[in-house]
C-alpha cells in the first residue's frame, strides 16, 4: 500500500488503432475511485491517436503525451516529423524524450538535450528516458552512463521541475527481465543524487520502465524511491494495465 503519488505511463509505441480507444473507459472509471486517487495516469499513444485520446480524456484526471518530437520550434520541411508546439497545441501535457528505441535509431544526448529544451519552452512535461545497455552493465559502466546521459541530456537546463526521469535499462525493455531489487534501488538512488546536485528541487520524480507487468509490479513497488512506472507491452492490454495499477495500491 502506498500513499505517495505514483505515475503509470502507458507507452503504446507503434501499436493501436481507433478501435482500441474504447477500452480505456475502464481506466477512466478506475481513476475516479478514491482508492486510486494517487495514481497519475498518462497515455502516450502513437501520433495518429493523440487527438482521439485528448478528446476522450478531456474531462478526466488522465493526461496524454506524445512519444517523441522534432527538435525544431517552428514549422519546417521535416517530412514525417512533429514538433513540440504542435503536440502542445493538440492538448497534450507530456512528451517522452530519449527512449532507447529512439537512441538506437540515432538520437544522441545532444539531440535529446535540444528536444528537452524546446519541449520545456512549449510548456510540456518531459518523460526523459535513460538507461544502460547490457554490455555497459556487464562492464560495470552503468553509473558512468547514467551520469553522462543526465548531464548531457539536461545540459544548461536550470529548471528541471517539469522533467520526470524514467530509468529504463535497455536489457530489461521487452525482455521479461527486471533488475534485482538492490541493483534497481541503487541506480534509482544514484539518479536522484545526481539530480539533487544539479537542482535544489528535492522532489524529483524517477520512474522505472522495462518489462513491468502485473506479476512483478508488487515487488517493484516495494522500492519506495520509485515514483511510478513507464509501461510498454503490458499497457496495451487493458486487463494487464488495470491490474498493474490495482496491485500497486493494494
Ligand atoms: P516494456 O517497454 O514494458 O514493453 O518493456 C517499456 C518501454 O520501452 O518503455
Amino acid at each position: 500500500m502506498t500513499n505517495k503519488y505514483k505515475y503509470f505511463v502507458a507507452n503504446w509505441k507503434m501499436f493501436g488503432e481507433t478501435k482500441n480507444i474504447k477500452s480505456i473507459s475502464r481506466v477512466i472509471e478506475l481513476s475516479k475511485l478514491r482508492k486510486f486517487s494517487k495514481a497519475k495516469i498518462v497515455y502516450c499513444p502513437p501520433y495518429t491517436l493523440l487527438y482521439e485520446f485528448v478528446k476522450k480524456l478531456k474531462k478526466t484526471k488522465i493526461e496524454v503525451g506524445a512519444q517523441d518530437c522534432h527538435e525544431a520550434n517552428t514549422n519546417g520541411p521535416f517530412t514525417g516529423s512533429i514538433n513540440s508546439k504542435m503536440i502542445k497545441n493538440l492538448g497534450c501535457k507530456y512528451v517522452i524524450i530519449g527512449h532507447s528505441e529512439n537512441r538506437i535509431s540515432g538520437d544522441t544526448n545532444e539531440l535529446i538535450n535540444k528536444k528537452i529544451k524546446i519541449s520545456l519552452s512549449n510548456n510540456l512535461k518531459i518523460l526523459f528516458c535513460l538507461g544502460e545497455n547490457f554490455k555497459e552493465k556487464k562492464n560495470n559502466k552503468t553509473k558512468r552512463i547514467l551520469a553522462s546521459q543526465i548531464n548531457k541530456g539536461l545540459k544548461n537546463i536550470k529548471n528541471i521541475e517539469n522533467v520526470i526521469i524514467s530509468y529504463e535499462p535497455v536489457w530489461s525493455i521487452g525482455s521479461g527481465i527486471v533488475p534485482k531489487h538492490n541493483e534497481l534501488k541503487n541506480n534509482i538512488l544514484f539518479i536522484k543524487k545526481i539530480l539533487n546536485k544539479k537542482s535544489k528541487l528535492k522532489n524529483i520524480k524517477v520512474l522505472y520502465g522495462g518489462s513491468v507487468n502485473p506479476k512483478n509490479v508488487k515487488d517493484l513497488s516495494k522500492i519506495p524511491q520509485i515514483d511510478g512506472f513507464l509501461i510498454g507491452g503490458a499497457s496495451q492490454n487493458i486487463n494487464k494495465f488495470i491490474d498493474i495499477i490495482k496491485k500497486t495500491f493494494n
